[in-house]
Formats: structure tokens, sequence, C-alpha cells
């Protein structure tokens, strides 16, 4: 039988948590209770800012003396993926009896390790509940986090957004943002809590309050008339729209504004829509940070639910030449940058051999968000459909209209698509220039990863027909002087 020397019999203890979301901190001292046989009534959790108990040998810090140490022959706790999953969610609920409720529960999967699997344990129920009204909470805040843009000294663009939730999830849903928004500098008030991205690296700030955000401006239009633009009446369903968009998150919507007006005009807009075969119209985002914020709000198709991010193009926003890929692919996605995975690899050596400077020319894509399948652990690939590309279409006439260059480079038959809105075939196209509406020229070659799949000779072969089609680009960009 194991002696538990440093534990006093009887003795109540208290755990001061440095923060309320810190559960990488009550499961190492819930850890070192449960060795020492310490009882759940034996213990009191306190959030910062909260009562504990006056008689308890407190823990105040990570380097707590008071706590017992367990002992060195201790067995390991048993803690099994199902309880790990829903403890690190619940964890960041506000309701103050959680860590208590999960410290009972680690306490009885010691003796009952299956306990996770009864759906009628009380407990487990309700640290269930817990985890699910937090996952709810990380829902409304990818969805409703709004992005309102400031002037900033330097003069690039800083994005502030202000969002209220209901949970401790300001911190956790960082990485979300980072991903989505990468190549923006940005910050997310709440009265919880701030962070700020600055295109490298996170900060966390206090609590804010809502004047600490900026109210209405030129981008905050731009969001409603993107919404009055994708809202469609013939998909109007009332109750369905208030259980995703809660009456309660309205007030930091630009959209939400439009709600009610929308509502209320849709039977007719359904009928006027119907009888003229409407076409939607919306208005054209006037900056590249517009489009790539639209484009990330953008469900327009199910392929921007895929994948980790809408990948927006970049380069400079005068840019002479522009040169179009097909989609992100898996390394692009993560990345949140066009053309950094083996493809771009492959394109950025033959740019430079053909003497093209890349950093000069506007790099995007036909299709913003990555399309892929689950092979295993793998992402892979599928190349969108013409609906798609011809869906995402949109934001590439956007980014044309801004960027206004005077030759375009499409990689491969979607980029073709997308710039054309219609299929030409590429060994037909190649070779010579297509002339666009504006008096552009579009070139047409093959996609990188077209050579990449290739191998011996007819790789080299391609690969000459290649260079030579970014040689003609070249010459026409010095030959036009851009
Ligand atoms: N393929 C593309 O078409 N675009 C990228 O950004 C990467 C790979």
């Amino acid at each position: 039988m194991r002696v538990m020397q440093n534990v006093s019999l009887g003795a109540h203890y208290a755990v001061r948590l440095p923060a309320p979301d810190d559960f990488a901190f009550w499961r190492e001292r819930a850890r070192g209770l449960i060795q020492c046989d310490v009882p759940p009534d034996r213990v009191s959790w306190i959030e910062p800012g909260g009562t504990g108990d006056l008689f308890a040998a407190e823990g105040p810090s990570r380097s707590d003396k008071r706590l017992p140490a367990p002992p060195a022959d201790a067995p390991p706790v048993r803690a099994s993926k199902a309880f790990l999953t829903a403890a690190r969610r619940a964890a960041l609920h506000t309701d103050p009896a959680r860590f208590g409720l999960l410290y009972e529960v680690l306490w009885q999967l010691q003796r009952n390790p299956r306990l996770m699997e009864d759906k009628a344990n009380i407990q487990v129920r309700r640290i269930e509940e817990l985890a699910k009204s937090v996952r709810r909470d990380a829902h409304k805040m990818h969805a409703f986090v709004r992005f309102r843009e400031v002037a900033v000294e330097d003069g690039t663009p800083h994005f502030v957004a202000w969002f209220e939730p209901d949970h401790h999830i300001v911190r956790t849903e960082a990485a979300f943002f980072m991903r989505r928004f990468a190549n923006m500098r940005w910050s997310i008030l709440t009265p919880r809590g701030t962070i700020h991205w600055d295109g490298q690296v996170m900060h966390e700030g206090p609590p804010a309050r809502r004047e600490d955000a900026p109210g209405d401006d030129p981008v905050e239009d731009l969001w409603r008339s993107y919404y009055a633009s994708i809202f469609n009446p013939a998909r109007l369903k009332v109750g369905a729209m208030l259980s995703e968009m809660p009456k309660k998150y309205w007030k930091n919507l630009p959209e939400a504004a439009l709600i009610p007006q929308l509502i209320a005009g849709a039977q007719a807009r359904e009928a006027a829509m119907v009888a003229a075969g409407e076409r939607e119209e919306r208005v054209r985002p006037a900056t590249l940070a517009q489009v790539a914020q639209g484009a990330a709000a953008c469900r327009d198709c199910a392929i921007a639910d895929c994948g980790t991010r809408a990948v927006a193009g970049e380069g400079p926003s005068q840019a002479a030449l522009m040169i179009v890929g097909e989609q992100p692919g898996d390394q692009e996605d993560l990345a949140g940058r066009v053309f950094v995975g083996p493809a771009g690899q492959l394109l950025d050596q033959h740019l430079t051999r053909a003497g093209i400077d890349r950093s000069a020319a506007y790099v995007t894509n036909a299709v913003k968000h990555f399309k892929f399948v689950w092979k295993g652990k793998h992402r892979l690939h599928q190349s969108p459909v013409a609906k798609e590309i011809d869906t995402c279409r949109w934001w590439l006439e956007a980014e044309r209209a801004i960027v206004q260059p005077r030759i375009v480079l499409a990689l491969g038959a979607s980029a073709a698509r997308g710039m054309l809105g219609r299929t030409v075939s590429v060994s037909k196209a190649r070779g010579a220039p297509i002339m666009l509406d504006d008096g552009a020229e579009l070139w047409v070659t093959v996609h990188p990863s077209y050579l990449l799949r290739l191998d011996g000779e007819a790789q080299a072969q391609q690969a000459a027909l290649f260079a030579a089609d970014l040689a003609a680009v070249q010459a026409r960009v010095a030959q036009i002087g851009v």
C-alpha cells in the first residue's frame, strides 16, 4: 500500500488558476492531486477574480509549494481521449463549477475508464453540454467577426473587429484567424481580452470596450452591399436564419441592419427574380484587401468550406503582368500564400530563366479555396469544375479590374476558363495572345503541375514548350514597355 506522506489528512486544497482558460495548468494540477489520492470534495478550483475556501491550503501559482507532491511510485493518471477532447473545450466555458466538475470526472475515470461512454451519467452529460456551448461560441466567432479597416500611420491597412464571446475562447480561436487572415494586419477586441496579428507574431492584450473599436466606415458599406447581393430571397427560411445568426450578434454586423428590410422585401424580390431571371448584382470591391476579405467570407460554392482559408493574390496592385493559376494547393492553403508549394517552386525557376520578375507581377488563382479529398492523412487535390471556376470568377474579375494588367498569363485550362468564362483548349490557345475586353492580352500555357506529373523525354519536351511560352510573354512585356 502506498503511503501519502505529503497529504495532510482531511486537508482541503485550493488551486488558483492563472487564467480562466488555462486548461494545461488545470490538467497538470489535477494529475498531481489524483496521484496523491485527494478526493474531489477536498479541492477548490479558483479562477482569477474568484473567491476560494478561506481554510484551504492554497496553491497560488505555478510554483505552488503547498499542494502535496505525488509519490514517486504513483501510478499514471488515466484520462480517455474522449474525456480530454471534451474537457479541453469545457474548460473554456464561463461556468465557475467547470474545473471542479472536470476533476470529479477525472477522479471517477481512474476507477471506471469507460465512464465517458455512459451518456446517461449526469456529469458526463454536463461536460458535453459545456463543450457544445463553447464549440458553438467558437463557430459564431468564426462566422460573425467583421473587420473594419482603420487608417494607420505607415499607410498599411489594419483591420479591427469587435466581438463579444460568451466564453473564454479568444486565445484558442486566435489560430483560426491567424490562418485565415495570415496576410492581413488585424486586431480582435473583446471584453475578455484582445489579440493582435502583425502578419508574423500574435500578441495578446487586456480586455477592450466597444468604444475602442472603430464604427461605421466604407468597409462596412462593402459588407452591406455584399450581403445584400448574396442574400437569396428564394432560400429565405427565417427560423433557420435566426438560429444561424442569432439576434444578439446583429448589433456588431454591418449587414444585419439590412435583415428586416431584406426579409420584408424577400417575396417581392423572389417574384422579380423568377420573372426576370435576374442575375445577382454585386458591388465590386475597390481594393485588393477588400477582395481578400470578401473572398474569405464568400460561401457561394462548396469549395469554400473545404480548405483552411481563401488564399488571396499577391503582388503590386498596379502590376503590368498578372499570372493566374488554378487554385491553391495543400501548401498554399496552409501557408495562406499563392504558389509556394512544388508547382510554385517550378514556376519560379521557369520565370527566373525567362527573365520574368515574379515580385513585379500580380499572382493569383482562378479559384481562391483549395479543393481536395482526404486520402488517409493526405489532402488530395481535386480540380475545380467549370461551375466552381465560374462562381469564383467574380473575384478574379474584381482583381483584374483593380490591377488592370496589360498582360495576363493563364496557367492551365482552369485559369483560362477563369479569365474567359468559357473553356478553351490549352494546346490550341498557347503561342498567341487572346485579346480581352479591355485591350489586355491573355496568354495561355500549361500549368506547372502538369510538368511535375511527367517524366523523361515527355517532361523535357513539355518543359521546353513551357519555357518558350514564358519567353514569348516576357518579350511582350518588354515590348509594351511596362
Ligand atoms: N497551383 C495553383 O494553381 N496555384 C497555387 O497557388 C498553387 C498551386
